[in-house]
């Protein structure tokens, strides 16, 4: 059963940026996209590199480890329509920021 985790505060995570967050054993990439906040599981499906420290431009990262693009709203790849990344939930309460996972 999915449960809502308080996983930071917004501003930890400037817009056009993000931060890996953990919520229930999972590794979990936080983004930025101008004053929005998306969830990306933080493995690429590629080969497993850290979406969270991706290149963002507008909502699309780039994965530094082979340069995969994801869509960050939606999880699709941009490169790659059969790729995709699970996304979560997220919601913002004040000044804090909580993922469902
Ligand atoms: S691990 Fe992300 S592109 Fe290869």
């Amino acid at each position: 059963m999915p449960s809502s985790v308080k996983v930071a505060s917004i501003s930890e995570i400037a817009p056009g940026c993000a931060k890996m967050v953990s919520v229930g054993g999972n590794e979990i990439a936080l983004f930025n996209v101008d004053g929005q906040f998306f969830a990306l599981d933080n493995a690429c499906p590629h080969a497993g590199g850290p979406l969270a420290d991706g290149e963002i431009q507008g909502s699309v990262v780039t994965c530094c480890w082979h340069g995969w693009q994801f869509d960050i709203k939606t999880g699709a790849g941009t490169l790659n329509p059969r790729s995709r990344v699970s996304t979560y939930p997220v919601k913002v309460e004040g000044s804090e920021i909580y993922v469902e996972a």
